[in-house]
């Protein structure tokens, strides 16, 4: 799908159909006043049909004096109460209705309306990211497609073109193609996306983005004492990947973001077996390694200024003759030994490897994303990710970067007296704490090998993917880290 921004009347577009907002009750916006002026009438009598509810819909046929065949409004809700989610919610419904009705180009004049305090560059932003998100499908394992409609080819954002505005219009199609590539990678089944299917589809961003590009095998995480990382792999078949990725598209003397993702491609719990309830959804498990890879492939597909290191710790978590015990200690890259007490808790061990390879980057900062506890998502549920930070300025513009982007983060803390937790008999440290505390306590586990450096940790448990009816990945916090990058660089 393209978007372009051109300047255009709601009258006189030749759009396949023209999308405007309708504030309730009955209060027309700009864009539909002016359809309403021009069909004499016709628009307001049709009012009565729309529900007030935002992101109702309603289609018009053929209204007179307006060149569009169709016209489709969208309902705002009360204009007192518009703001961001309302936006949002309308832009989707709008993306909803169009492919419902097979619509090849459309015209959608709800960019153009004040949304809270923010910029109209945020409203571009949000148009696209929201259709984009609205529109993904994955049927590719599906024999039968759905919906044989032809998909929405051209949308205009009917603005006058100006620099900011096209700046955003790019920023913001790359991050879709990035959240994209998240979800996929996300919804892929676990006897697909491997860890080799991953360090493959790293190669081919590399190729396709000049990217710079190393993947570690076994015999090298064991040259250099990955302990912890070879302690999770040793159950599974699928050989194990460190994947690391560089775009270096900013200054020679900047230093990276480095972002490490969590790609556990299944994770059983190994000989802390899950149980079966809902195990399919362990697939997911590489989310936090999907995002990194699509965070990476939206700066490069932007050609942004930053520089970007992408380090992906990725293998399967799974019981067997060879698999790690509970009980079995381990010597991790930095030295530290941990008692494996549990064979789930096996982010953070694979996480505490590539965080300590992540120093020999010399970043600017370090960000973790992990499909970390099902704590985390007891404390948040499926809004807000958890954020921790060893520095209060970074988790501040964090904070900040995912306000812009509505893909919101909560902080947590990670005081040192929730080392106790972590306490071990035989050995450095455990690898879990009791039950209080446990997306706290997992944090303050990685807080350990992250002494170095400025570094952030998100636990995406609860936000990375959906249950239910609409189970699949949400490609989230792409948004974020996209936003995040380019704050951090500079960019508004
Ligand atoms: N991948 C899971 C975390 C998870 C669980 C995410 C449920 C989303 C939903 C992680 O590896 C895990 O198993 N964590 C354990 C930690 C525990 C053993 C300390 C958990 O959360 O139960
Ligand atoms: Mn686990
Ligand atoms: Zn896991």
């Amino acid at each position: 799908m393209e978007f372009s921004i051109t300047t255009l009347s709601p009258e006189t577009a030749k759009a396949g159909c023209v999308v405007v907002g309708v504030h309730s009750p009955k209060e027309l916006t700009p864009a539909a006043r002016r359809l309403d002026q021009a069909s004499r009438g016709a628009l307001r009598k049709a009012l009565a049909d729309l529900p007030a509810k935002t992101g109702s819909t309603l289609l018009l046929r053929a209204l007179p004096g307006v060149a569009a065949e169709r016209v489709l409004l969208v309902s705002l809700g009360e204009r007192k109460e518009y703001g961001e989610a309302q936006y949002r919610d309308a832009v989707r419904a709008a993306a909803a209705a169009l492919r419902e009705l097979g619509a090849k180009d459309a015209a959608l004049f709800l960019v153009d309306g004040k949304v809270g305090s923010q910029h109209i560059t945020w409203n571009v932003r949000h148009a696209v990211l929201g259709m984009r998100d609205a529109l993904y499908r994955f049927d590719q394992l599906k024999t039968q497609k759905k919906a044989a409609s032809p998909a929405l080819e051209r949308v205009v954002l009917p603005l006058s073109a100006k620099a900011p505005l096209e700046q955003a219009l790019v920023e913001a199609q790359a991050t879709a193609d990035g959240i994209a590539l998240a979800k996929t990678l996300g919804n892929l089944p676990p006897n697909v996306c491997t860890p080799a299917y991953l360090a493959d589809e790293a190669k081919k961003l590399a190729r396709q983005f000049k990217l710079g590009i190393d993947v570690l095998e076994r015999a090298d995480m064991q040259k250099l004492g990955m302990g912890a990382l070879l302690a999770v792999t040793n159950g599974s078949h699928q050989p194990p990947k460190l994947i690391v990725l560089r775009y270096a598209g900013g200054p020679k003397s900047a230093k990276p973001v480095v972002l490490v993702g969590k790609g556990i491609t299944f994770d059983t719990g190994g000989i802390s077996l899950k149980p079966a309830g809902e195990m399919d959804e362990m697939k997911f498990d590489m989310s936090g390694a999907g995002s990194v890879l699509g965070a990476v492939r939206a700066l490069a597909g932007m050609k942004a200024p930053v520089n970007v290191v992408g380090v992906i710790p990725t293998c399967e978590n799974m019981p067997g003759g060879q698999a790690t015990r509970p009980g079995d200690i381990v010597t991790t890259l930095s030295g530290q030994t941990v008692e494996i007490l549990n064979t789930d808790a096996e982010g953070r061990l694979i996480l505490c490897d590539a965080l300590s390879y992540a120093a020999r980057f010399d970043p600017d900062v370090v960000i973790d994303i992990a499909t970390l506890t099902g704590a985390c998502v007891v404390a948040l549920g499926h809004v807000a990710s958890g954020l921790f930070a060893n520095d209060q300025k970074l988790a501040d513009e964090i904070r900040a970067a995912a306000d812009d982007a509505y893909d919101r983060v909560w902080q947590l803390p990670l005081w040192e007296d929730y080392q106790e937790g972590l306490r071990s008999n035989f050995a450095d440290a455990a690898n879990v704490g009791g039950r209080p505390g446990g997306a706290i306590t997992a944090a303050s586990f990685l807080h350990r090998f992250t002494r170095k450096y400025r570094w952030a940790h998100l636990d995406v448990a609860g936000t990375a993917w959906k249950s239910g009816r609409e189970k699949g990945s949400t490609g989230r916090p792409v948004p974020l880290l996209v936003r995040y990058v380019l704050r951090h660089a500079g960019r508004k």
